[in-house]
Order: C-alpha cells, then structure tokens, then sequence
C-alpha cells in the first residue's frame, strides 16, 4: 500500500551519507566484531543435561535466522539503486548466515538435536515463505531497526536463562557473539533512520507509526507450534510485550529524538494497537 506521506526521492547527498555510515560500519566490524564459528567457542564445554526448554527456543531462534534467503531475496530489490543499503544487505546477510550456523551447531553438539530433527527443522522452514510485512523500503528500514534490537535483546536474555538453569559455556558464548553482532545492526539502521528523518521528517514518521503499531517478530508465527515456541520464550523470561516497550520501543524512539506524542500527532489514520502481539497484523 503507498504511504499517506509521500517519499521523498532520495537526493544524491543522502545516498553518499548512507554509503559513508556503511563505510564505518563495515571497517568497524572487520577490525573489532569478525568472529570464527570454529574457534571462538568452547565446543568442548556444552551442558548435555540443559533444561530442554532452552534447546527449544535456540532451534525456534535458529529457524527465524533460516529465513535468510527470503529476507535478502525480497530486501535487496527494494535498494538497488542506495549503495549503502544494499552492500549492507550483503554484509548483514554474511554476519546473518553465521547465527543460523553457529545456534544449528549447538543443537547437534550439545546433543539436543540429531542430524535428522535438524534436517526436519530445514524442511519445515522452507515449507513456508517469508513475505515483506511492509511493501516500501523505509517501512522495512525501520521495522529491521526494531527487529534487530529486539532481536538483541531476546539472544541476550536467552544467555541470562541459560545460565539460571545451570549454563552451558558454548551455548553462552554463541549467544554473546550474536547478541553483539545485532546490537551492531541495530545501532547501524537507527543512524540511517536519523539521516532520513533529518531529510524527509513527515514521511519517516510515518512510517515509524506504523511499524510501531504493528510490529511482530519475523517468521516465528508461520513456523509449526508457533504459539507454544512463543510460549516457550514468555515462560523463560526471554521476551514479552512489555519487554519490548522497555527495551526496543522506548530506546530507539529516545535516541531517535521523536516523541510519543509526535508519533500520536494525527497526520494519519491508523488507530494504535498492540505491540508485538502474536494478534498483531503486519
Ligand atoms: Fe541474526
Ligand atoms: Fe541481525
């Protein structure tokens, strides 16, 4: 559906900054945040005897991250023309591609899975197809702003959980090297958000609007078993509703420098409804 707001075309001097914040992004991240699968986790120290639980909601967090072709394959046409945006959905697709290797790693080492649940678990996420929840390139920079700071917060807090239950060096150390990586993606798409609503404010906010209004996870509710894996991830105390108010929600609106009540101002015709509810509607 086109936006209430027209975009504004994307001048030359906004392409050039997007490029340079890829720039620092990406020479950042090659000095300080490469990390190796192979060596940089104890393998040697996974907790054979983990509250199964926690396996679940990895193979749940594992299968969100098996999506990947279906986010590049949709994500990238939308940015062909902003350098900055699609070299960054070449490099967010490689530091994405490990997530999904390093949590499926897990599973089998640790012995929570076998080869063949982990196979069924491929099929399964192949089965169904993720869809663009928004259909213009703004909606979905900052819906992925949102999504990769709560995405942040559910592997950090799943680390917290492993440990409560009695932790798992390797599971910990995976969940530590990812939860950098997208607390670094987060802070990346938040500083091109700001470049736009620095240049084109009315239409970035609303897009802002509403993403916020119906914001959900991707793909966890198309997967089998959908609502006890969201069960499984209220019940250890990894993320809920209020969670993400406290720690996405409000964060990005405050560094942002955009206000509720800017965000309620009424340019626009939708209504408010929950947040990050399994009922909320893309
Ligand atoms: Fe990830
Ligand atoms: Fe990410």
């Amino acid at each position: 559906m086109e936006p209430a707001v027209p975009l504004a075309p994307e001048p030359p001097e906004v392409l050039d900054e997007l490029y340079h914040l890829f720039r620092d992004y990406f020479d950042k991240a090659e000095k300080k945040r490469r990390w190796s699968i192979r060596e940089d986790v104890p393998w040697d120290q996974c907790n054979r005897s983990l509250n199964p639980a926690i396996a679940d909601v990895v193979e749940t967090f594992c299968s969100v991250e098996l999506y990947l072709p279906d986010y590049l394959s949709k994500l990238i046409p939308q940015v062909r023309q902003n350098r900055g945006r699609a070299w960054m959905l070449a490099n967010w697709g490689y530091e994405e591609c490990k997530h999904s290797m390093v949590l499926e790693d897990w599973l089998l080492r640790s012995g929570a899975r076998t080869e063949e649940q982990v196979s069924d678990m491929h099929a399964e996420v192949y089965e169904h197809e993720w869809n663009l929840p928004y259909g213009n390139a703004r909606g979905m920079l900052v819906y992925t702003t949102f999504q990769e700071l709560a995405t942040k917060v559910h592997y950090a807090r799943l680390r917290e959980a492993v440990r409560r239950e009695g932790g798992d060096a390797a599971l910990e150390r995976v969940l530590q090297l990812v939860a950098v990586d997208e607390a670094a993606h987060a802070d990346f798409f938040r500083r091109l958000l700001e470049v736009y609503l620095r240049y084109d404010r009315e239409g970035t906010l609303e897009q802002i609007r509403k993403v916020t209004n119906t914001f959900r996870m991707p793909a966890v509710y198309s997967l089998a078993g959908s609502m006890h894996r969201v069960s499984e991830i209220n019940r250890l105390d990894v993320f809920n509703e209020n969670l993400f108010i406290e720690t996405t929600y409000n964060p990005i609106l405050a560094k942002l420098g955009v206000s509720r009540k800017e965000l309620r101002q009424k340019h626009f015709k939708e209504t408010l409804v929950p947040l990050a509810g399994p009922n909320a509607r893309p």
